[in-house]
């Protein structure tokens, strides 16, 4: 076993993902990239993690399925490396009126925002003999009343609440905190008249960097007397009603 610690980040293939990735393999971790779909663009991330240095491996899973979650938690046991960071950054944003939102469309916020952080966090628990970081990526949507992603809203204000319960009880050796990001990075729900809209709602008028994002847990890494705690990166924007 190499002394060389190991970071796992689900939903590390591009976007926020990679950034998380790519800071802590600056830092010198060797990294576990989780992927669902996104084949071609872990593999070009996985390329400049390998240009940093720092060793990478891949994994692919439906984090909604407990059995694919176990598989990939096998392959952290065969890697020579102790796990020591888990960023649980995949996430899914079923668009919605409440009124009609079917059982389906709940379920996969749940089961991927929620339910897998969950079970991904007790498996890297039993590993982390020797200490180590959880990170649960939320959002500022689990402090508004967002009718648009009504599932997507209460799994992370449940993730939220996850992460103070396992700060509890995985303290003292494990520390587990959130980063709750407002706007970053535009994605297909959102038009760019809306984006831009929202953007300028803002207080500091701009979307933040996902290098913004990445270095709050960068900070919750270095500073090792935070847990149960949540840096909201949103340029004042739950300061807005
Ligand atoms: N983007 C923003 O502005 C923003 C703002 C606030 C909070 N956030 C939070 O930040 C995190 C990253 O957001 P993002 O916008 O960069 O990412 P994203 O595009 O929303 O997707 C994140 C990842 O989730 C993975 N994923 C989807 N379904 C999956 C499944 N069933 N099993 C396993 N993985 C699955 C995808 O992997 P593949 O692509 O490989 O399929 C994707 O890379 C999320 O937790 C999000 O809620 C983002």
């Amino acid at each position: 076993m190499s002394d060389q610690p190991l970071a796992l980040v689900t939903g590390a293939a591009h976007r926020l993902g990679k950034a998380f990735v790519l800071a802590l393999a600056r830092r010198g971790y060797a990294i576990l990239l989780h992927y669902r779909n996104s084949e071609l663009q872990a593999s070009r991330t996985a390329s400049q993690i390998r240009t940093l240095g720092m060793p990478v491996f891949l994994s692919q899973a439906d984090l909604t399925d407990p059995k694919q979650i176990s598989s990939l938690f096998a392959l952290v046991d065969k890697i020579p490396h102790p796990l020591k960071v888990l960023v649980n950054s995949a996430a899914t944003i079923p668009v919605g009126d409440p009124r009609t939102l079917s059982a389906q469309e709940w379920d996969a916020a749940f089961d991927l925002n929620l339910r897998a952080p969950f079970l991904c966090a007790q498996e890297a628990a039993k590993r982390m003999t020797n200490g180590g970081l959880i990170v649960n990526v939320t959002d500022i949507g689990a402090y508004k009343t967002w009718s648009r992603y009504p599932s997507y809203s209460v799994s992370k204000a449940g993730l939220e609440v996850l992460t103070k319960i396992l700060a509890r009880s995985f303290a003292p050796s494990i520390r587990v905190n959130a980063v709750a990001p407002g706007l970053v990075l535009q994605s297909d729900l959102v038009s760019t008249d809306d984006w831009n809209r929202l953007v300028e709602r803002i207080p500091l008028k701009r979307a933040a960097s996902v290098e913004e994002i990445a270095s709050a847990v960068e900070f919750l890494l270095a500073n090792e007397y935070i847990t149960g705690q949540t840096l909201v990166i949103d340029g004042g924007y739950s300061l807005l009603g």
